[in-house]
């Protein structure tokens, strides 16, 4: 499994980078308003997340007509070569995914709920599927089976005929809110999990780790003034 970070904070991609395992970033219209960030400046913080970052940064297009998300998506796949533009899964997004597949621009295709929505991002050639795990959860549903249905339903087919440069499709854990959550989804079989720096902190940490570590330095000590 691969981790993107689910940020448009760049002391947080900074920060994730500098650990050695951070292989992209994920960022939406909700987190970049979170950076305090204007619009004018946008395209401007997109390149310097992909500066940072040596992998897929996902920047999302908010244009809701095919014509509008694919112009949109154009543009941003100028900023960089690592830009992959991120389109809701809805019509006009499946239309649009297609037509930047077809031009060689990388889609990771969001918002994604069910199985049937992501057999058609496939079909449409996205190179990222993004299935929303937390959402399902915040409304008392089971967000991590509706995950392992679609991994399962996904890696059951070769759609590779699909997709940009016929590479596989990749799912992306997304709206990820736990390191249970990322637990699961590694033992799924999902491709990547985009997980918030919050989550990401926590990853790290285990109450055992802690302990082991406290007792090597009390002894370390007990070797020094030996
Ligand atoms: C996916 O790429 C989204 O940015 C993200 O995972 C959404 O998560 P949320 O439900 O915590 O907002």
């Amino acid at each position: 499994m691969k981790f993107f970070l689910d940020t448009a904070d760049l002391d947080e991609i900074e920060e994730a980078a500098s650990w050695g395992a951070l292989a992209g970033v994920t960022t939406n219209p909700t987190l970049y308003a979170r950076t305090g960030g204007k619009l004018s400046d946008f395209h401007n913080h997109i390149k310097r997340i992909c500066d940072i970052v040596d992998g897929p940064v996902s920047a999302e297009s908010v244009a809701m007509t095919r014509e509008e998300i694919v112009r949109d998506g154009r543009e941003l796949a100028e900023i960089a070569p690592n830009v992959v533009v991120k389109v809701p899964t809805m019509v006009e997004g499946l239309a649009a995914t297609r037509t930047l597949a077809d031009e060689g621009i990388p889609v990771n295709m969001t918002l994604c709920f069910s199985v049937p929505q992501a057999i058609l991002a496939a079909r449409a050639g996205a190179r990222y599927i993004s299935p929303f795990v937390g959402r399902f959860d915040d409304i008392s549903e089971d967000g991590l089976e509706q995950l392992s249905n679609v991994v399962s339903a996904i890696g059951g087919y070769d759609f590779s005929e699909s997709t940009v440069n016929h590479e596989q499709v990749e799912i992306i854990a997304a709206s990820i809110r736990s390191a249970n959550h990322v637990t699961q989804a590694a033992l799924m079989g999902a491709d990547i999990a985009t997980v918030p720096f919050a989550v990401l902190k926590k990853m790290v940490q285990h109450p055992l780790t802690d302990r082991g570590l406290d007792a090597f330095m009390k002894d370390w000590e007990k070797v020094q003034n030996a």
